[in-house]
């Protein structure tokens, strides 16, 4: 708590001294929770763009600067050193582990990358064109039907447990429901590979030959997991805390967040991004949906591009951009052309008076969906990527939110706009 306080000085002069709350680093924040209680009137800030919900360790992003920490370590440092699952560790338990706890760590994860035999029977019923992400949301949240015997929240062995299976489950899960898009048979986990080398396993192998690993590939998924792995309150890891601040149980509350996640203006971004490059089809007709993204009247916008937060480029955006040059440098030019195109948007739109007064730089879903399809991802599934990687985040902050003795069950107010009182009226005199 900070000695200074905001005043608020209410109709009449009625004055109200509110406490400042700071933080390790970042903008401070004015605690109104005894604003209703002393003065009857509450705060309104649609979407929260001003209202902080909670405290946390996790992580920290200032958006003009650009900067994004995972428990202070700044992204790049992980991006250039660490691997998803150290960062992982780190997101989970608060410091890096020491060599004997991370060789723990993956071990565990490793050992816990296989399903119950009875969850691959939802596949069966899934039509064989559903989205993965129905799929993803639907199986996640029945890990609540298969593991109701460690859901005790107040039980830090099954705070850990919980973490492990969605952790080393959810590439399972992701896996399976891809396959059943292409038809193809379910592939076991291995418990020989490490995390991005079993998922493209699950993903590209079939029983009819061996799979040969890709190592670039395996890397660049290392990498763009490690960059979503979380995001401060973002709208899913928001939507896990509000969940699980009901008592819900932790995976009701992914699944919640998960779905939360799919939406265009947040995670289903990425998908939306390759569907809007297909759309602009040709570097001739760039300006025409540079000029829709800025007509108010025209419900387009450049997907990829703009962020709550970042009022400056969003760091994950140029260090996907580069893994981007690397991936695509060993393919034929002539398969790359949205790349190219992808490039090309970007300088028109970062030299466009609109996107430069509104703040409007590439954010972290602009590139990664190019190197998803480069590794041979379908758009369908590239969502699905960003929660595998999201999904530690949403893990680190449920185990925080629960833990901490000063959380309440989420309960927004409003402003009621809706009619006054009035009576009932029998149907005859409607
Ligand atoms: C993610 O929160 C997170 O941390 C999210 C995330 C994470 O890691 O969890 O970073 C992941 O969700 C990234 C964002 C992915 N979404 C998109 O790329 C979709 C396109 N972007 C926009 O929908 C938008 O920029 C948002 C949703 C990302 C942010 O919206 P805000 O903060 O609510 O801002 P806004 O909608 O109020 O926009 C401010 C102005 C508006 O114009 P005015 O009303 O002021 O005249 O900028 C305009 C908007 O119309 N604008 C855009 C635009 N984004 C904002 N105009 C054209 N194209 C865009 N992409």
């Amino acid at each position: 708590m900070s000695d200074d306080v905001y005043r608020l000085i209410g109709p009449g002069g009625n004055e109200m001294k509110l406490p400042i709350r700071t933080g390790t680093v970042g903008p401070n924040l004015v605690d109104i929770g005894a604003l209703y209680k002393t003065k009857g009137v509450f705060t309104y800030d649609p979407g929260f763009v001003s209202t902080g919900s909670c405290e946390s360790d996790i992580t920290y992003i200032d958006g003009e600067q650009g900067i994004l920490m995972y428990r202070g370590y700044p992204v790049e440092q992980l991006a250039a050193n660490s691997s998803f699952i150290e960062v992982s560790y780190l997101l989970l338990h608060g410091n890096l582990p020491t060599s004997k706890e991370l060789e723990k760590f993956e071990r565990t994860i490793r050992r816990h990358t296989m399903l119950n035999e009875g969850m691959l029977n939802f596949f069966k019923g899934f039509r064989y064109d559903a989205h993965p992400m129905a799929m993803l949301s639907a199986v996640v949240g029945s890990m609540s039907a298969y593991y109701h015997s460690e859901m005790d929240a107040s039980n830090p062995d099954h705070r850990d447990i919980f973490a492990h299976r969605i952790l080393a489950k959810l590439p399972t899960i992701a896996a399976a429901a891809y396959k059943l898009n292409t038809g193809q048979p379910f592939i076991y986990p291995r418990n020989d590979l490490n995390y991005c080398e079993n998922l493209l396993h699950m993903l590209f192998a079939v029983p009819a030959e061996p799979y040969e690993i890709d190592e670039v590939a395996a890397e660049a998924l290392d990498l763009l997991f490690i960059l979503h792995a979380d995001h401060e309150q973002n709208c899913s890891t928001s939507t896990v805390r509000m969940a699980g601040s009901s008592g819900a149980n932790p995976y009701s509350a992914i699944a919640a967040g998960i779905a939360a996640l799919w939406g265009p203006a947040h995670g289903g971004a990425n998908e939306a991004v390759l569907k809007m490059l297909e759309q602009i089809g040709d570097v001739s007709q760039i300006k025409k949906y540079v000029d829709k993204a800025k007509d108010k009247s025209d419900p387009f916008r450049l997907m990829g591009f703009g962020h709550r937060v970042y009022k400056n480029f969003d760091p994950r955006a140029t260090i996907i951009r580069d893994m981007c040059h690397k991936i695509l440098q060993r393919l034929d030019r002539k398969d790359t052309p949205l790349f190219d195109l992808a490039q090309e948007l970007e300088q028109v739109a970062l030299k466009d008076d609109y996107f430069i007064e509104k703040n409007l730089y590439p954010n972290v879903d602009f590139y990664s969906g190019i190197i998803y399809k480069a590794l041979g991802i379908p758009t369908s599934m590239f969502t699905v990527m960003f929660a595998l990687g999201r999904s530690v985040g949403w893990a680190a902050h449920w185990r925080e939110m629960i833990a901490d003795p000063t959380t309440k069950i989420a309960r927004p107010r409003q402003l009621y706009t809706g009619p006054a009182q009035r009576d009932y009226a029998p149907i005859e005199k409607r």
